[in-house]
């Protein structure tokens, strides 16, 4: 696996899919057992989408899930589609298939949001809530994640932070209900000031269809695309890309300056 160390975080170039879900899953074993060695637990931001099906699948392999303290592990979901958990359309339930329901976490560690296909705004507020219960916020502090995974669109969204949409304003609250024009309904995101406060940041960024997007979301200016936005304030931010979607990244142009 090759790596790039550019003004937009560290590049790791992975060959495939399946050595992308490899190195993704190695380092979420590595955060996660770190955070769980500092203070009895981690708390983990899942994305949603299909790329990152393939490294949850991975980490419910016992190669992989014998490694981590299911039990000290917190699963958030950084944004969820408008629909009920039992739809194909349910990040939860993607989850749920490919991961939760493979290994021994218990209930009181997987925090998904409720009831955002009937009321997404009630949703978003409730989801917020169980972050300021869980994270023991005061108002107007943020959870610090140890480890947030975000998937990349091809118009250059993360969570469901899409172009042009109100959320990406969005500098008060923790969670909301963000309208989505071309999908014709809401979906429920973390913000960009959540995304940010975390200690690990990593993209998930797989196949063909992201070669256009990719360089342009890795370069410092302009910034035209959500995925642009994600700077940890304090904490890393790793892109893991197949050797599809990096096909028309220039190494030179994204080395790091001195
Ligand atoms: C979602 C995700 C979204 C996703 C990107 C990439 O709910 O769909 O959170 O941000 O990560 O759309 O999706 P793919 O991995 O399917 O390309």
């Amino acid at each position: 696996m090759d790596k790039i160390e550019s003004q937009c975080g560290t590049i790791q170039l992975c060959q495939d899919r399946q050595e992308l879900a490899s190195a993704l899953a190695d380092r979420f074993v590595e955060v996660v057992g770190a955070a769980v060695g500092r203070s009895g637990k981690a708390n983990v931001a899942l994305s949603g989408g299909s790329t990152p099906k393939a490294l949850y699948s991975l980490l419910a392999e016992p190669a992989y899930s014998q490694k981590i303290a299911w039990n000290k592990v917190h699963l958030y979901w950084g944004d969820e589609r408008c629909v009920s958990h039992d739809s194909p359309e349910s990040n939860y339930k993607m989850v749920l298939d490919s991961l939760l329901s493979k290994v021994p976490i218990p209930e009181s560690c997987v925090h998904a949001t409720n009831g955002q296909d009937t009321d997404p705004v009630g949703a978003a507020r409730a989801y917020e809530e169980v972050l300021k219960r869980e994270f023991q916020l005061s108002d107007g502090n943020l959870p610090h994640f140890d480890l947030v995974l975000l998937g990349l669109g091809p118009d250059g969204h993360t969570a469901s932070l899409f172009p042009g949409t109100e959320a990406l304003k969005e500098t008060g609250r923790l969670v909301v209900a963000n309208y989505v024009e071309k999908f014709k309904s809401s979906r429920i995101t973390f913000t960009l000031p959540v995304l940010n406060a975390a200690a690990n940041v990593t993209f998930m960024v797989a196949g063909a269809d992201k070669q256009e997007i990719l360089p342009l979301v890795l370069r410092a200016e302009p910034k035209d695309y959500p995925a642009q936005l994600i700077r940890p304030t304090e904490g890393m931010l790793t892109w893991y890309v197949d050797s599809l979607a990096a096909a028309r990244i220039d190494r030179r142009t994204l080395a790091a300056r001195p």
